[in-house]
């Protein structure tokens, strides 16, 4: 049996027509950066993520850069972020002109520890940038409250937990500002690049637009040094037809992970651990001392695997000016020694489920 880490096959497949439709549409209206279909989705994404308002761009990246740049954050600033994350949390603070201020994570969740928090705080930190990591909220009670004692900014990087809840509330919600990626392999993915970002600030989300928009409000009148991220009418047109199947994408990820936490049983294979919130399952991070044996054991057995993330940002040498040494975030660089991610995608059968539990379980008998 041959299964793929992750696949949008199957929902392309099912959304066939709409997907084609929409591509029409667009074709046909003869307009194509900022019209029609980003306001429709736009609406549509902040009425889900119960926000006041979304503001599209052209990918994940950018969303964190255009908010830290709109909150007036840079040069001399810093920025708390988890020690573990995808590289553009980091770059997004640097690209702004800011220093990330890498906090260690919860060895559990892998999330951004809220009790480490306060001994990173210095007179130049201007935000909390947490990140849902895997799809599964982080703890935001504690950081909300270690912000508003401190007066600093929080910003959600929702790059993988589109459609997650944290005790009622929708991610995308919770802090001043979030951001999005509708990177295609994302939850909600377009069909190339893009992202969002989603607010209940009306000025914040004035000059978010703005910025994203080479800094101007009105034609040719360019009050803020910004950028060209916007977008695209087409990609925004797709993820209209996607979003009304999220929750059921969602729910179906939910089932595929809740199979692997109940029949995965196997002393050298860790779990993942469930306790911030609602998770949306973006990534089925499981860890393992033989990481390497067993991302080759399944591959043997056509399981395909990944790795989030092989080598911790501050192993990373876009960021050996940092100058921090082996042993600087030891949880960090053991989840990147040992982590491994298992199939999940929407269309994954029962079939090949239950294959890849079997084939788990069964790891010690190749071992051997
Ligand atoms: C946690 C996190 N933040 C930010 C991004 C950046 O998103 P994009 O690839 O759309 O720029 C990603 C993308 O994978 C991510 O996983």
């Amino acid at each position: 049996m041959k299964i793929p880490w992750s696949t949008v096959h199957f929902m392309h497949e099912e959304l066939h027509d709409e997907l084609i439709g929409s591509f029409k549409r667009v074709f046909n209206g003869d307009w194509f950066i900022q019209g029609s279909s980003v306001k429709e989705f736009e609406d549509a994404y902040a009425k889900y993520c119960e926000t006041d308002y979304c503001i599209g761009c052209g990918n994940g990246l950018d969303a964190i850069t255009i908010i830290l740049k709109a909150m007036g954050i840079g040069t001399g600033d810093e920025v708390i972020i988890p020690s573990f994350t995808f590289i553009a949390t980091a770059l997004a603070v640097e690209y702004a002109g800011a220093k990330p201020v890498f906090v260690e994570i919860d060895p559990d969740t892998a999330l951004l520890e809220p009790s480490r928090i306060e001994e990173a705080i210095t007179e130049r930190t201007k935000a909390i940038l947490p990140v849902h990591l895997y799809g599964q909220p982080a703890s935001m009670d504690g950081i909300c409250e270690i912000a508003r004692r401190y007066g600093l900014k929080v910003i959600e990087d929702a790059a993988q937990a589109h459609g997650a809840v944290y005790k009622g509330k929708r991610i995308g919600s919770l802090g001043d500002a979030a951001a999005f990626s509708f990177y295609p392999g994302k939850n909600l993915g377009a069909l190339g690049d893009a992202g969002g970002i989603t607010t209940n600030d009306a000025r914040l989300a004035g000059k978010i637009r703005a910025i994203g928009n080479y800094g101007s409000k009105i034609k040719y009148i360019h009050k803020y040094m910004g950028v060209n991220s916007r977008l695209d009418e087409v990609q925004a047109a797709f993820l209209s037809a996607k979003l009304p199947h999220l929750e059921k994408w969602n729910k179906d990820r939910k089932r595929i992970a809740g199979c692997y936490l109940n029949e995965i049983k196997h002393p050298e294979i860790k779990l993942p651990v469930v306790k911030t919130g609602d998770h949306v399952w973006h990534i089925f991070a499981v860890r393992c001392n033989k990481r390497d044996n067993l991302k080759k054991y399944l591959k043997d057995k056509g399981i395909e695997t990944n790795i989030h993330y092989p080598v911790p940002m501050h192993f990373q040498k876009a960021f050996s000016h940092y100058e921090l040494p082996r042993g600087t975030y030891p949880i960090a660089e053991e989840l990147a020694d040992t982590e491994l991610s298992l199939p999940i995608y929407w269309g994954m059968t029962d079939e090949e489920i239950n294959y890849i539990i079997n084939a788990l379980n069964k790891f010690r008998v190749v071992q051997t």
